[in-house]
């Protein structure tokens, strides 16, 4: 049962999770999300100096909870891509340094499929293969996971904004503060999910054949701009509730769409987006009704943290999988299915 270290840097999170095969020992963030709250957005340059200077306080405080030493541990694992290349090259040198230092294998992992690796942990569930919706601030899938570690298809994605990115923007719109997607789940909770009927994406039948599993944000996005000009008297917790609903109804419908075309009975949902409290509420009533085995990991662990990363580390190790080669860089562009590397 390896001991794996893993290092997360791709965006605004310093994060450093330690895992011992399927157990979570550790999982320490240190987020620089204040200082780019004034941007309504992240700032490349500043999170990579916060990941500069947080780095060894994150490692130490990891080892300190999971009542480790460096010494013990039996292979390092990092965020090689996607996400931004300056914050990732902060994380990737990191471990590179460690690995050659303990002289330890390295896994350069996929920040996506990390993303619905978390899943596995403390979990005995066989859930192989499964359809996994992957929803970020930067990315919106639909996967068929044959195998985490080496086999991932690609059902379907966004032809334009990410779910969460959709979250920030009206979020912004509204003035409700940034990251967009807790203020808003937020709001709604006070407000009427069916008060205004806006738009879901790509789900007219003339948009049906081309793009059955895809999603498109823009149009919803649009809408909620134009709601919100035309009605200066609005409701924000109601506007924030049906715009809510609008993304949720159209990621549960085609989640459940790619599981009873495929026959595959079980979904994970994964990624920041999955800490929203509707989505988790609706995944559960529609997967009931649809009877599709559900998994969500708890909300902490949707958002970036570096215990994702040492799951899909231990699952490698798990599966045979090589390890990276020394001079391992970072792709900020890494497609999805490419899972290690
Ligand atoms: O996975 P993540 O932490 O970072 C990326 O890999 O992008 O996802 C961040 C995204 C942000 O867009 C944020 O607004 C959204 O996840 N998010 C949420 C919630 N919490 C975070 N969206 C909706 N409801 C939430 N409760
Ligand atoms: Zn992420």
């Amino acid at each position: 049962m390896a001991l794996v270290l893993g290092i997360e840097t791709s965006c605004d999170e310093t994060a450093v999770g330690i895992v011992k095969d399927r157990k979570l020992l550790a999982n320490v963030i240190s987020s620089s999300v204040e200082q780019h709250a004034r941007f309504g957005g992240v700032v490349p340059e500043v999170a990579s100096r916060a990941h500069l200077e947080a780095m060894q306080q994150v490692i130490k405080q990891a080892l300190k909870d999971a009542s480790v030493t460096l010494k013990d541990i039996d292979a390092i694992a990092v965020t090689a891509g996607p996400g931004l290349i300056g914050a990732l090259l902060v994380g990737v040198s990191s471990a590179s340094g460690l690995a050659m230092a303990l002289d330890k294998p390295l896994y350069g992992v996929n920040h996506l499929s990390a993303h619905i690796a978390v899943d596995r942990l403390d979990n005995d569930a066989k859930m192989q293969p499964s359809i996994a919706l992957l929803v970020s601030g930067g990315h919106s899938s639909i996967l068929q996971v044959n195998n985490l570690a080496t086999d991932v298809i690609v059902k379907g994605a966004t032809i334009d904004d990410a779910a969460g990115e959709a979250f920030d923007k009206i979020a912004r719109i509204m003035g409700l503060g940034f990251p967009g997607g807790p203020v808003i789940d937020k709001a709604a909770s006070f407000g009427n999910k069916d008060a205004i009927l806006f738009p879901r994406g790509l789900t007219q039948s003339a948009d049906l054949e081309a793009h059955r599993y895809d999603f498109s944000f823009s149009g919803l996005k649009t809408a909620v701009s134009r709601y919100l000009q035309q009605t200066p008297s609005y409701l924000k917790a109601d506007v924030a509730a049906s715009f809510q609903e609008a993304v949720v109804d159209v990621l549960l419908s085609k989640s459940i769409a790619v599981c009873k075309d495929s026959g595959i009975d079980n979904l994970v949902i994964a990624g920041g987006v999955a800490a929203n409290s509707r989505l988790r509420e609706l995944a559960k009533q529609r997967c009931e009704v649809a009877k599709i085995a559900l998994r969500i990991p708890p909300a902490g662990l949707c958002t970036d943290n570096g215990a994702m990363v040492a799951a899909l580390g231990s699952l490698a190790i798990n599966e045979g999988v090589k390890p990276s080669q020394t001079g391992l860089s970072a792709d900020s562009a890494a497609p999805i299915a490419q899972v290690i590397w």
